[in-house]
């Protein structure tokens, strides 16, 4: 079986991502270095358990741990104060100590959860990922962002808290649903766009490949990816300059996915595909053809170019669609940060950009 490495190297921590296809039937010959303690706590969710919970368990028995588990329910809800509690006091019921390893075994909630967890749980506990969605092999499980929401809005209680080790199979993603995995598939689109014209032109031609979930094409965008963020959370872990361009499309999204309440109507990925698009709008050295172009691969693979494709039954306030830009956590002292692109590939922060010319871009995707 091959299996790639790809390390993440901070300041204070250094650790492998792997990436490979049916890692999860072998694990136990990847995890023992990672794993110190006697005791560990895998956290996964309804949906993933019965398809991979077995294999994760029985890989650290093999190595001699002593296995405990939950399962939370699947989706955005379980990244609340009140799941967070819950999990926290079960997690403390098996009287962890410092070397008690926490696995994330699921998607982007998961992951982000179990990840806030690991950072306060007795001032902090190791943690592994083994992420499950698309989105969170190119994205979420990659970097050491955890959070949870809250009512003043998404990922606002959080943390930087990088996993030990991250184990990526690509196989978990044939049980994922297209829509899913499409999902994932808008974070990699932003990839392309912020660093990397080849990666980018690459994606736009090989849209069967993607729908075929072709393991070995997924196995190639995701390894693009991950060395994508592993470069940039190295030169900025804490997001006070590079890391910032990773948000390309996201001012935009979490005003999406806040109008519609986070209720499930659009997932966080294909928001984040509608936002790209926005921002290619709001980026003066971007073509219309360009944007034409993307918004055709987008057709051909089932990724919304409208916000009247999510729910054709909204209203589409461009008003309040910017107000919500205002109360989103990038915003500085009133004014509003979005990533502009100088060209496809290359990124760059503005926080001049006035509220007419977002008003209109909204007016205009309505
Ligand atoms: N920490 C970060 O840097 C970061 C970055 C991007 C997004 N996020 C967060 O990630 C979350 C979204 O993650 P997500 O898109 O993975 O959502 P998710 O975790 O809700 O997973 C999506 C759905 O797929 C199911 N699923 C997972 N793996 C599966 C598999 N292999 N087969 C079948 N079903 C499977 C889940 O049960 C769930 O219903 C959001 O909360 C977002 O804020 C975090």
């Amino acid at each position: 079986m091959h299996v790639e490495t790809q390390i993440v190297q901070t300041q204070a921590s250094s650790y492998p991502i792997m990436i490979g296809e049916a890692m999860l039937d072998h694990l136990e010959e990847w995890i023992a270095p990672y794993c110190a303690g006697q005791k560990v706590f895998i956290v996964t969710d309804e949906t993933v358990a019965p398809l991979y919970l077995n294999a994760v368990q029985h890989a650290f028995k093999k190595t001699g741990k002593v296995v405990y588990h939950s399962i939370l329910p699947a989706g955005e809800a379980t990244k609340s104060f009140a799941a967070f509690q819950a999990l926290s006091e079960e997690i403390l019921a098996i009287l962890p100590d410092r070397k008690t390893t926490l696995v994330a075994l699921g998607g982007g909630v998961i992951g982000d959860l179990t990840g806030f967890a690991a950072s306060v749980l007795v001032r902090g506990v190791p943690f592994i990922q083994i992420p499950t969605t698309l989105l969170a092999q190119v994205d979420s499980s990659v970097g050491g962002k955890t959070a949870i929401n809250c009512d003043a809005g998404k990922n606002l209680i959080g943390s930087f808290y990088q996993p030990v080790a991250v184990f990526m199979d690509v196989a978990t993603l044939e049980t994922l649903p297209m829509r899913e995995l499409l999902a994932g598939y808008g974070e990699v689109i932003k990839y392309g766009l912020l660093g990397d014209v080849a990666f980018y032109e690459k994606l736009l031609e090989n849209a069967p490949c993607l729908l075929q979930r072709d393991k070995s094409y997924l196995c190639e965008i995701i390894r693009h990816c991950c060395q994508m963020k592993a470069e940039i959370v190295a030169e900025d872990e804490k997001e006070q300059g590079k890391r910032a361009l990773l948000n390309l499309g996201h001012t935009f999204a979490h005003a999406i996915e806040k109008h519609l309440h986070y209720d499930g109507r659009i997932l966080h990925g294909e928001a984040v595909a509608l936002g790209c698009l926005m921002a290619m709008s709001l980026s003066e050295n971007i073509s219309q053809g360009e944007i034409e172009r993307l918004k055709a691969h987008y057709g051909e693979i089932g990724l919304p170019c409208q916000l009247s494709e999510i729910d054709a039954t909204v209203t589409w306030n461009a008003k309040m669609l910017t107000n919500y830009c205002y109360q989103d956590k990038k915003a500085l002292d009133g004014k509003l940060t979005f990533i502009m692109l100088k060209e496809i590939g290359e990124a760059t922060v503005s926080n001049s950009i006035q509220r007419g010319v977002v008003e209109k871009i909204f007016t205009q995707y309505a």
